[in-house]
């Protein structure tokens, strides 16, 4: 198992003030930026690309930015997240033509490279791709929205792919994201979970430190 890394989505953050949200929720003890892409096209939203991830780099983030592309076609904008300073890159199987090629797409670039499971979407991809990634993420929400509930039906699947990636004897990392709160990220993590993504959980809390401090706490157990 990986250490704990919580990774706050900035899809909840206030955009007008983006660069000092990241910042404080960095000074208060988040691991990642979790860094949510959507093209109105493969989820029914729009977000950020590239050039607000450079931005980010250029204001002095150093901590790493986790890119999850909701967009369809994949590989067209994957180079462009890693000129912009992505240090990993995830994205929906659904959403690409050829994904065991946009797996090495994304590592030759020099990022690392995770797969998104949507709730309903089987693990078996899992099989021919999980010995070239570096992270599973399990969505625990239908992507596209921000402050949804947690699907409990999640909790099995955590639990499926925790013990696929226990016996492939990799480090590949299990992410979680949607839905994650204070009260139910202890029963998560014990289903198998190692990082997690939690956006409007920390950004709607009035205290950053607190609220993340709470987190880590009952990962801990
Ligand atoms: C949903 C995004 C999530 C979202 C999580 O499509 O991938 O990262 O921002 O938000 P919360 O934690 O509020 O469910
Ligand atoms: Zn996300």
């Amino acid at each position: 198992m990986q250490s704990t890394v919580i990774a706050p989505s900035i899809l909840s953050a206030n955009f007008a003030k983006l660069g000092e949200e990241v910042d404080a929720v960095l000074a208060a003890g988040a691991d990642w930026v979790h860094f949510d892409v959507m093209d109105n096209h493969y989820v029914p939203n729009l977000t950020i690309g590239p050039l607000v991830c450079e931005a980010l780099r250029k204001h002095g983030v150093t901590a790493p930015i986790d890119v999850h592309l909701m967009v369809e076609p994949v590989d067209r904008i994957v180079p462009d997240f890693a000129k912009a300073g992505a240090s990993m890159i995830t994205f929906h199987p659904e959403a690409s033509r050829h994904v065991h090629r946009t797996v090495q797409l994304i590592r030759s670039l020099g990022c690392q490279a995770g797969i998104v499971l949507n709730p309903a979407t089987p693990v078996d991809v899992l099989d021919y791709v999980l010995a070239d990634i570096d992270m599973v993420l399990l969505m625990s929400v239908n992507p596209g929205f921000g402050g949804q509930a947690f699907i409990p039906s999640a909790l099995d699947k955590l639990r499926r792919v925790r013990s696929m990636i226990d016996a492939s004897g990799r480090a590949v990392r299990l992410e979680i994201d949607g839905g994650v709160k204070a009260d139910n990220i202890a029963e998560i993590a014990a289903a198998g979970a190692d990082t997690f993504v939690a956006g409007s959980a920390i950004f709607n809390a009035p205290d950053y430190a607190g609220i993340i401090a709470t987190m880590k706490a009952a990962v801990a157990g």
